[in-house]
């Protein structure tokens, strides 16, 4: 039996963070022995909103790359390739814009969110507006049937399926798989500000590199409930950023319950509860900062195994290409 194909990835615009660990990452190690899994270091997609940093765009290739193989990710079973050196993906973009309108492209709601948050106005760069056509390209180059992203990602799943069932109905038959996006449960991971979302450049995140200072630092900061003053006032769970971590990170379910109970009632302290998480934490990153910096010692290791990962992605994705462009009847030579 064939395995189900994954294809997921990541801009590369900064190192990962807690908020991917949880958003994605977890998933996909998970996902590498019961999968076919890529993923794609998406530094062509980074340069729709960060044309003129294209430095930093280089430099996080490798930060993303080494946070991948420090979060478990084993080459031998996943591979990990740079989509600006596999040009069947820009081929198949530019094909599939034909396939999607301007007017729908606005409309998507990721996209939307995206345009505002980064106060483009008027001045949208094309490139940005019409990445949907582009990670669609991703997605089935690979025929990848399982995408293991973040909530946020959701509506560009739903996008490319839309790609596929008109490239399908044009062709008469069946010639891409459609693609279902796994988003975690537990939904999003809020900054450590308990703004929605945890990014880099909101200031609000705890990369997978942190130093035990910052992840100390961070979690004495997180507000919890500003109503409880004294250890013996009740305390309220929800909205509490602690517990919201707690739920996140913390295996022992049992325990965490048991705690959001003795809060509400009264007599568990801030400091109680934010020294587990500062723990948890602790020794969640320990393991993933050390390997990351026996990594970062040996580069060339870390660049053999972007290079083999594109290879073999590159036949993949040459043969899909060549299958849609002649499964839709294009002129051959
Ligand atoms: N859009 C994703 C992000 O913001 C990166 C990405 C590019 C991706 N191509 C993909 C994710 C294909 C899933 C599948 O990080």
């Amino acid at each position: 039996m064939t395995k189900p194909i994954i294809l997921t990835g990541d801009r590369t615009t900064g190192p990962l963070h807690l908020g991917h660990y949880v958003g994605s990452l977890r998933n996909r190690v998970a996902f590498q022995d019961t999968h076919e899994q890529f993923l794609l270091l998406a530094d062509a997609q980074a340069l729709t909103d960060n044309v003129n940093d294209i430095a930093k765009v280089r430099n996080n290739v490798i930060e993303v790359a080494l946070d991948y193989l420090a979060v478990g990710i084993d080459p031998a079973k996943t591979s990990i390739c740079l989509q600006s050196h596999l040009p069947a993906l820009t081929e198949l973009a530019m094909l599939y814009l034909n396939f999607v309108t301007v007017a729908r492209l606005e409309r998507n709601p990721t996209i939307k969110d995206e345009i505002r948050a980064r106060g483009f106005g008027r001045d949208i760069p094309a490139g940005f507006l019409c990445y949907p056509a582009s990670q669609a390209a991703d997605i089935t180059a690979f025929r990848a049937t399982v995408v293991p992203v973040g909530e946020d990602q959701a509506a560009l799943i739903e996008q490319t399926n839309e790609i596929v069932r008109r490239v399908n109905a044009l062709a008469g038959r069946e010639l891409l798989p459609e693609a279902q996006a796994v988003i975690p449960r537990a939904g999003r991971l809020p900054g450590v500000d308990g703004r929605a979302k945890m990014s880099k450049s909101a200031g609000n995140a705890i990369p997978l590199s942190a130093s035990p200072d910052e992840i100390s630092a961070a979690v004495r900061a997180m507000f919890t409930d500003p109503d409880h003053l004294r250890i013996d006032d009740p305390g309220k769970v929800e909205g509490n950023l602690v517990f919201a971590y707690l739920d996140a990170f913390d295996d022992d379910r049992g325990m965490v319950e048991e705690l959001k109970a003795r809060y509400r009632r009264g007599g568990l302290g801030d400091s109680t509860i934010k020294r587990r998480l500062d723990d948890i934490l602790q020794a969640l990153i320990a393991p993933i900062r050390a390997r990351r910096a026996e990594l970062a010692a040996s580069l060339d290791h870390v660049i053999e195994v972007i290079r083999a990962g594109t290879m073999k992605a590159r036949e993949v994705t040459d043969r899909t290409r060549h299958d849609v462009t002649e499964g839709l009847g294009l002129f051959r030579l």
